[in-house]
């Protein structure tokens, strides 16, 4: 058994999440803790709302709410959502916690003491019309890097460049549209990020099973130009984590407060102590998550998140945590992922363009979307949400695939045998040979799991699905029950013991819908169980039990509805 810590980019506060913001890291991540779990591993699957910075502010004032009130709703709307797509963190936290406040604040004096931090004296855009600095998103214009129009002032999503908002071509206020910006002194606190380049380049060069995209992007980072800059960690703005140390404001840094990017990961270790704290016996077991001189040596820490977070989470964080003499936890294995695009273009949250977790849940059921995004996640490329694909994937795979096998076997059992599985025993070469056939796939289907191989899992566990369906069509005991009712109750029982399979294997992708077998089955459903004896897998059901009848595990999707929902959020 290992210990495995997971966790999912923060989502920001500011508004209801995208279908991209879910297959981009929360997700998946679901999908690797669900497995992991059922496995047998300790897992700890942490996330929580990103909640300082521009975003929140903006969006707030956008809605005439305090920010703080904005955050609270927000937070409680998120969780909710994420609920409804069973996400089954452990802790679903905030970065406004007040652990994250003194942690935050803690690191920043640890780094200090290590003479990592330095007050800079810089010069940012002013806006004379609005009365205020206007640092990162307070500010839109060209991007200097690849001359996308919309670039922020802290990054540009286009070719995920970190900006500073004076680099910006035509630098506009978010605020007031105005253009009329100067360049005002104001100082802030910098994290020497080039003293920690060496140690750096030495920790990612050791990742060597790291995808392609992740170290890719750090390298870039690290050795590109004049290498790892300096980067500030705060910011003239009123919402975040105030620049003090044990209750004492910092010289010179009283109407400041810490970047988002500063603070945001660190809640990663912050909402893991909020977790612990008040669910363990011990509440100081988050320190054998994170600290390794308490245990984390031996943990598995895996994060996920979409390539624009891969430069803070290769570098500036594993910065933080590598300038202090703490002895912190870094990242094992990142997961990053490509954009999911809606029906060819950007999905948007500022723009409203896509599919959002509100509208999505009112219309299918959460595993319609697992199964859609999963199976289709942006791995290797992006990859585009349309409603044509979606209907596709559901009513082939799910509807033809899955549900026809368990509506096929359960009529035909019911109508046949009444409500109890046909007893018997003994299986033919062709239960046999369907055996073997299986257990192959679903060995490289727990193989690719293990790697986090998505697209490639999603395959297998469908083609295992489909090897169902072939063995009900070749063992036919439609026809068989005419000369022989003692083999079609064999048949009938060896495709209950397959359903039974399915469910084991299925759950992380689609948990609801396993749940719902094993109650047909009147099994009690155990997320900690993974079918690990090969031997017993295929005849735990012996016959005799009773079940009840699921009358559609999933309902085909009409063209009509598909056009219906083309029209009502934009599509072709
Ligand atoms: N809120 C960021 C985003 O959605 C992710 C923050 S990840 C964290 O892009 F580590 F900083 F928290
Ligand atoms: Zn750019």
């Amino acid at each position: 058994m290992k210990r495995i810590l997971i966790t999912s980019a923060l989502p920001y506060i500011n508004g209801v999440k995208h279908l991209g913001n879910l297959v981009g890291s929360q997700l998946p991540a679901d999908l690797y803790a669900r497995f992991m779990r059922a496995k047998g591993h300790e897992v700890a699957f942490i996330c929580a709302t990103d909640e300082h910075g521009t975003p929140a502010e903006l969006a707030a004032k956008e809605k005439n709410m305090s920010t703080a009130d904005y955050c609270l709703e927000m937070w409680k709307i998120q969780k909710n959502l994420s609920d409804q797509f069973h996400l089954s963190f452990d802790f679903f936290g905030r970065s406004s916690s007040e652990s994250n406040y003194k942690l935050t604040q803690d690191f920043a004096k640890a780094l200090k003491n290590e003479g990592l931090i330095k007050t800079v004296e810089e010069k940012q855009l002013y806006s004379q019309e609005d009365g205020r600095f206007l640092p990162d998103r307070y500010v839109v214009g060209t991007c200097p890097e690849c001359s996308y129009e919309r670039a922020r002032g802290d990054q540009c999503e286009n070719c995920t460049r970190q900006l500073q908002g004076a680099e910006l071509i035509e630098p506009k206020s978010v605020l007031s549209g105005s253009s009329k910006l100067e360049l005002r002194k104001t100082n802030h606190l910098y994290l020497l990020q080039s003293k920690l380049q060496e140690k750096l380049k030495e920790w990612i060069n050791e990742k060597d099973n790291w995808p392609i995209l992740t170290t890719s992007i750090a390298k870039k980072w690290l050795t590109d130009g004049e290498g790892l800059q300096d980067r500030s960690i705060t910011r003239d703005l009123e919402w975040g984590i105030p620049v003090k140390s044990n209750g004492i404001t910092w010289e010179g840094m009283e109407d400041k407060v810490f970047y988002v990017w500063f603070d945001a990961p660190i809640a990663y270790i912050s909402a893991t102590a909020d977790w612990t704290k008040t669910t363990k016996k011990d509440p100081n077991e988050w320190k054998t998550w994170w600290l390794n001189d308490h245990g984390a040596e031996d943990v598995y820490y895996v994060q996920f998140m979409a390539k624009d977070n891969i430069p803070f989470h290769t570098l500036s964080f594993p910065a933080t945590l590598l300038g202090t003499k703490g002895q912190w936890k870094l990242v094992d294995y990142i997961k990053g992922f490509n954009w999911l695009t809606y029906e060819g273009g950007k999905f948007s949250t500022s723009m409203q363009r896509g599919l959002f977790m509100n509208d999505a849940i009112e219309i299918f059921p959460s595993d319609y979307w697992r199964w859609w995004l999963l199976s289709n996640a942006p791995e290797s490329s992006d990859s585009d949400f349309t409603w044509k694909s979606f209907q596709s994937s559901i009513n082939k795979d799910l509807a033809d695939v899955l549900g026809n096998f368990v509506s096929r076997l359960i009529k035909f059992s019911k109508s046949k045998f009444g409500d109890h599985i046909p007893v018997g025993s003994g299986y033919s070469d062709l239960e046999k040979n369907t055996i073997v056939e299986i257990l192959k796939y679903f060995k490289a289907y727990e193989e690719s799991m293990a790697i986090m191989e998505i697209r490639k899992s999603a395959n297998l566990l469908r083609k295992i699905w489909s090897l169902g369906n072939e063995y009900l069509q070749t063992s036919a005991p439609w026809t068989v029950i005419k000369q022989n009712p003692e083999e079609a109750g064999k048949i009938v029982r060896f495709g209950f013991n397959l359903l039974n399979f399915y469910s084991d294997i299925s759950k992380p992708f689609i948990p609801v819908t396993c749940q719902k077998i094993k109650s047909c089955l009147k099994i009690s459903y155990n997320e900690n169980e993974w079918p690990e004896n090969r031997e017993l897998v295929f005849s735990n059901l012996k016959g005799g039990e009773s079940f009840l009848v699921i009358e559609n595990l999933f309902s085909k999707i009409d063209d009509d509805k598909i056009r219906e929902l083309q029209i009502k959020f934009g599509g072709n």
